[in-house]
Parts: C-alpha cells; sequence; structure tokens
C-alpha cells in the first residue's frame, strides 16, 4: 500500500460512465438509503463505482467486492490495484502524446482544409491502404488519428490471460479512450466491443489524476475484483453484508433505457436481478437495488410478497445528448442576464425506485 497520502483525499471516479450514480448519492443519502453500519461491501454491477467512492471504506469488515460483466473496464483496477506506477506512467505517456498534438477547435473543424484531411485519413482507412498507426506515423498527426491508433491497438488486442504488461497496456488504453471518446459513452458495435468516436479533442488539461489513482491504488487493496455475471457474486456474501445493486436501467412501456451495455435489460433479466436480491437477504446481507421506476409498479409488484422490503421513490432528471447552445427565433445565441450563452440541454423528467431491507 502506498503510505503518506493527504488524509482527507477521497476517490473520485476514473471516468463517466452512463448510467454513473455519482448526481444520485446526495438524492440517496437525503433518504437515508445507505445503511449506518455493515461489515463487507459488495458492489455487482460497479460501472464507474460512483457509490464505492464513498463507500468502500466505511464497512466493519473493510472488505470490498467488485465486479463488471465489462472485463476491459475491470482490467483499469485490476492495473491499479496490481501495477499502478506503470499503469500511470503509461496514461501519462498516453496522455502527453494526444495534449501536445495541437486542439482541434469549433472553427478548425468547419474549415477546409480539416475536412479534406479528414476525409483523405478515413478513405486510406476505408480502402484498407494504411492502418491508424500508419496514418499516424506517416500522413496526419493529430489527436484524432491517434485517438483511433489507440483505439485499433486496443480492440485488436486479446487480453484473456495476457502477462501485466499487456494488461497495464490495455487498462491505460481503455482509460484514456474513454476520457476522450465522444461523450464519455461506451459503445459496442456489431462488429467490435468500444466503437464510440473520438470526442470533441478541445481537451486543454490533464486527465489523469495521479493523485487520485493512487488513493484508488489504496482502495483496492481492500478490494476484490471479478469481471463476470453478477450472479457468480453471490457465494462471497455474508451476513451484515451490504450489497448495492445498480443494474442497467430497466425499458418500460413508454421509457427506453439508453445506456448500451451488450446486455439484456428486458423483464426477464430485471426478475433475476430481483431474485439476487432475494438470495443476498436470505444470507442476512443488507441490500439496497436501484433502478429506474417506468410507471407501471414493476418493482412495487415484484416486492409484494417481500414485506421486509420497502420502496422508496426519488425524482430526478435525465439530461440526454450533448447541450446545444440555445437559438431564438432568429437562429441567434440566447444569453442569460450574465451574458452567459445559454444551453439547451433534454432534460427528462424520471422517477428512480430505491428498494431496501432494512430501514
Ligand atoms: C447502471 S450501470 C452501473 C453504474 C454504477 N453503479 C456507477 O455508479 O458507475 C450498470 C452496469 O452493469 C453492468 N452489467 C450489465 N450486465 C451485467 C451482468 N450480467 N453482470 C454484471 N454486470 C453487468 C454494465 O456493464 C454496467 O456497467
Amino acid at each position: 500500500m502506498i503510505q503518506n497520502l493527504k488524509k482527507d483525499v477521497r476517490v473520485k471516479t476514473l471516468y463517466k460512465w452512463a448510467g454513473a450514480k455519482n448526481r444520485m448519492i446526495k438524492k440517496y443519502e437525503n433518504i437515508n438509503a445507505f445503511p449506518d453500519s455493515f461489515v463487507n461491501y459488495h458492489e455487482p454491477f460497479f460501472g464507474a463505482g460512483a457509490v464505492y467512492t464513498k463507500y468502500w471504506n466505511k464497512g466493519d469488515g473493510k472488505e470490498c467486492y467488485i465486479n463488471d460483466s465489462n472485463r476491459f473496464v475491470m482490467g483499469i483496477y485490476r492495473a491499479i490495484q496490481g501495477n499502478v506506477f506503470d499503469f500511470v506512467n503509461s496514461a501519462k505517456e498516453l496522455q502527453e502524446e494526444y495534449l501536445s498534438s495541437p486542439k482541434v477547435t469549433k472553427e478548425m473543424k468547419s474549415s477546409t482544409e480539416y475536412q479534406v484531411t479528414r476525409d483523405r485519413m478515413f478513405v486510406c482507412k476505408r480502402r484498407g491502404y494504411l492502418t491508424w498507426e500508419e496514418i499516424y506515423n506517416t500522413k496526419y498527426r493529430g489527436r484524432e488519428s491517434f485517438y483511433y491508433k489507440v483505439r485499433d491497438r486496443f480492440r485488436q488486442e486479446d487480453y484473456s490471460d495476457t502477462p501485466s504488461v499487456k494488461m497495464v497496456q490495455s487498462a491505460s488504453d481503455i482509460y484514456f479512450l474513454i476520457n476522450t471518446c465522444f461523450n464519455g459513452v461506451w459503445q459496442d458495435s456489431s462488429r467490435s466491443h468500444f466503437s464510440t468516436p473520438v470526442g470533441l479533442m478541445n481537451q486543454a488539461s490533464k486527465f489523469v489524476n495521479e493523485e487520485n489513482i493512487l488513493e484508488w491504488h489504496n482502495a483496492l487493496s481492500k478490494t476484490k475484483i471479478s469481471d463476470g455475471d453478477y450472479k457468480d457474486t453471490i457465494e462471497n456474501v455474508g451476513k451484515g453484508d451490504f450489497v448495492f445493486l445498480d443494474p442497467p436501467y430497466r425499458s418500460g412501456k413508454d421509457v427506453t433505457t439508453h445506456a448500451d451495455y451488450g446486455t439484456a435489460s428486458d423483464d426477464v433479466f430485471q426478475h433475476e436481478v430481483i431474485k439476487f436480491a432475494l438470495e443476498c437477504d436470505q444470507r442476512a446481507a443488507k441490500v439496497m437495488l436501484a433502478n429506474r421506476d417506468c410507471g407501471d409498479d414493476f418493482f412495487k409488484k415484484a416486492f409484494e410478497e417481500y414485506p421486509q422490503f420497502n420502496i422508496k421513490y426519488i425524482d430526478t432528471n435525465y439530461t440526454m445528448g450533448t447541450a446545444r447552445n440555445k437559438k431564438d427565433a432568429d437562429g441567434n445565441k440566447v444569453k442569460d442576464t450574465r451574458g452567459n450563452i445559454v444551453k439547451d440541454k433534454k432534460i427528462t423528467k424520471a422517477r428512480e425506485v430505491v428498494i431496501r431491507n432494512y430501514e
């Protein structure tokens, strides 16, 4: 374990993640959703681990179990746990190479020169004349070609059962990609995993927070990491433990889920998660299940026969897509009284459901 870190440093999530609960934590705390005490901490649908960042050191047993079926993101935590300095160095190298290429501003993107260069890059790639690595090394050296070079390397590797050097490379590649991709969202295509295009390419500041990564290393020294199906984690659950279940959102009749983790999030899946919650309850663990309420009492009905579970609802908003500049009827940007440009986000009102077997 690395010592001498500032005592008040808290772990912060390492990347944006669809469905991450960063903004929900305060709302959960407002309804006292988390247990006052528990033995070990479990998070079988880890994502970016927003709740873990607050609660990993609150248990009496001080043992944590984290899992997500996305083995690539869990590889980031494995690398930080086992090879933190190699990981930091590798991530910093990627960051430096990316940031040392010029920023791409909106104006540049609309210039003919940029459009022509971009078209040439993509034609070379599509017709198989050059790989992204060759494009980056010999033709068009820039943030965009660097991103695609790293993305290709990441997608071509088979990281199962690989030595730690490759594991660190994979972990720092995906850490770099999630921090520079479009909207920070993981997308899979039918042909390959991680097909998210490059992001805005206008970052000016560093995104590798070394102090935070070292703090993660400390937290992970008390944490068991796995990357399988959540059901396989039941054996770790014991009496008095806290299990935070945050599966992919349920899609209702009128509400579709926008996070695509490559798994089904239909009602069969949700019923299995409920079964898992009941199994944790039988093991005398404290369970908290979070999901979206689609207005059809799905969860209320599912837990009807289990009075030890209580249900609470929290009103919230989901922001869809990227914020654009709000325009008036003449197409001019709208400014507020302080002269700031007003952003026009598509906000959808929603209700979250929180189900627990403790008060
Ligand atoms: C709503 S997100 C969790 C977000 C997380 N609580 C946070 O705050 O960052 C749901 C997660 O479940 C994972 N997942 C989907 N199906 C799974 C399965 N069968 N077993 C384990 N994890 C799964 C997805 O990869 C995704 O990261």
